[in-house]
């Protein structure tokens, strides 16, 4: 099976990309900056053959981390590509992209990565760079979405995957899922209850882009045919 590849069209103001991927197995390129749970939930449903997709390669902005050390257990591929090690930001953002696209992905995962990508990166990888944050957008959004769902004193959370643009966790949403806050909770327990829907999330909603494909227009992500 040949399926179709990647369609963008539009003027700034109404763009719409389509993207079907155009193999049996699509590539991830995950990005990461700490644990590492979320991609190791995409590690182990890569491992089952009808998921439709395999993690090409996993990068980090920073050594040492154990999400850098589950994909080295995995035998899948890394790199580290330091803000520190660029003489700018933008030749950082430059060095990303190219580091990224080495490894040819139909779909970048950032998943825990803990820096904010700049216009090379985001015009390189339009329509199919994805982001996975614990709050429910446009609530919460920023770096510390459950410190701040718990002290607005929501009854509800949980988490959001979207489309990355080049604001902070404003582009267009793809999927959410709730989590209830319980009286007892902190940061920390809110956070773990959290993550696990989280990565049930970013494994579903992953697996249904890339079997299915998925079309943005405007604000509206769709997900399948
Ligand atoms: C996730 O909750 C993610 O949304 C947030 O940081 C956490 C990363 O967890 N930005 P992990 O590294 O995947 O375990």
């Amino acid at each position: 099976m040949r399926r179709a590849g990647r369609l963008l069209e539009g003027t700034a103001a109404g763009r719409t990309a389509a993207v079907m991927v155009g193999r049996m197995k699509a590539r991830l390129v995950v990005l990461v900056s700490g644990a590492g749970t979320n991609l190791q939930a995409l590690i182990d449903a890569c491992a089952d053959q009808s998921y439709g997709a395999d993690v090409a390669a996993v990068g980090a902005d920073r050594p040492g981390i154990e999400g850098l050390a589950r994909a080295e257990r995995a035998g899948i591929p890394t790199f580290v590509t330091r803000v520190a090690d660029y003489p700018t930001r933008a030749a950082w953002d430059r060095g990303l992209a190219e580091a990224v696209a080495a490894f040819g992905p139909d779909l970048v995962v950032s998943a825990g990565f803990m820096k904010l990508v700049g216009p090379v990166f985001l015009d390189r990888f339009e329509g199919r760079f994805i982001n996975t944050h614990p709050a429910l957008l446009p609530a919460f959004g920023g770096m510390h979405g459950v410190r701040d769902a718990l002290e607005y004193g929501v009854k509800l959370t949980g988490c959001t995957v979207f489309m990355v643009d080049a604001g902070t966790d404003t582009g267009p949403v793809i999927a959410q899922a709730a989590v209830p806050v319980r009286d007892d909770d902190d940061v920390g327990t809110l956070h773990e209850r959290v993550k696990v829907t989280e990565r049930a999330l970013l494994v579903d909603t992953v697996g249904a882009m890339v079997r299915g494909g998925w079309s943005v227009q405007g604000r509206r992500v769709k997900v399948g045919r």
